[in-house]
C-alpha cells in the first residue's frame, strides 16, 4: 500500500494515454492510490487538485469550492488566487450547485453570470461533489483554450469526484 502511494506521489512524468477515456481510467487509479489510507478531507482535496493540475493538459486553474452555510467557499486549488465566496445560483459554480449537475462551458464569455477569476480562462467545467443526494461543493477546472472540455471530461471528472468522496471523511 505504501509503495503504491509513494509511486503516485513520486510520479515521474505525465500519464500517457491513447484516449481521454484511458487517461481518466489511469487518473482514477492514480488518485485511488494517492488517497489510499488517508481519510482527511482537506488533505485529499489538496492532493486531488495537485494530481489534476499535473496530469490534465491545457488547464490554468483546478480546485474546489465547498458548500458552507448556504454558500460556496474557496477550498484547496492550484492556479492563481481566486474569488473566495460564490452564492448558490451565481456563476458556473453556483449554477452547477443549483442544478446539482455538471456544467461544461465551451466559452465562458458566453455564459450568463460567469465569474471571471483568472482572465486567462476561456472554457470551464464544473462537477458537483455528491454522495447520494448530499452535495458538498464543486470541482472547477478552467482552461485558456475554448472548447477544452467535452462529455468525456464530464464523465471522467465525475468519476474522479466519486473516488475523492469515497476516500474521505467529508467535512473533517
Ligand atoms: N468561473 C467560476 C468562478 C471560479 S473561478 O473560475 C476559479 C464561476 O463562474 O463560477
Amino acid at each position: 500500500m505504501v509503495g503504491t502511494v509513494r509511486s503516485a506521489v513520486n510520479r515521474s512524468g505525465p500519464i500517457v494515454a491513447a484516449s481521454k477515456q484511458n487517461l481518466y481510467a489511469e487518473l482514477r487509479s492514480a488518485l485511488a492510490s494517492l488517497l489510499a489510507g488517508e481519510r482527511d478531507w482537506i488533505a485529499n482535496l489538496a492532493n486531488t487538485a495537485a494530481l489534476l493540475m499535473q496530469e490534465l493538459g491545457d488547464i490554468n486553474w483546478v480546485g474546489f469550492y465547498l458548500l458552507k452555510r448556504g454558500e460556496l467557499v474557496l477550498g484547496p486549488f492550484q492556479g492563481k488566487p481566486a474569488c473566495v465566496r460564490i452564492a448558490i445560483g451565481k456563476g458556473v459554480c453556483g449554477a452547477a450547485v443549483q442544478r446539482r449537475q455538471s456544467i461544461v462551458v465551451p466559452d465562458v464569455h458566453a455564459f450568463p453570470g460567469h465569474i471571471a477569476c483568472d482572465s486567462a480562462s476561456n472554457s470551464e467545467i464544473v462537477v458537483p461533489l455528491l454522495r447520494g443526494n448530499e452535495l458538498f461543493g464543486v470541482l472547477d477546472v478552467d482552461s485558456p483554450s475554448f472548447g477544452r472540455f467535452d462529455d468525456d471530461d464530464r464523465v471522467g471528472l465525475e468519476a474522479i469526484a466519486e473516488v475523492l468522496i469515497d476516500a474521505s471523511v467529508v467535512g473533517e
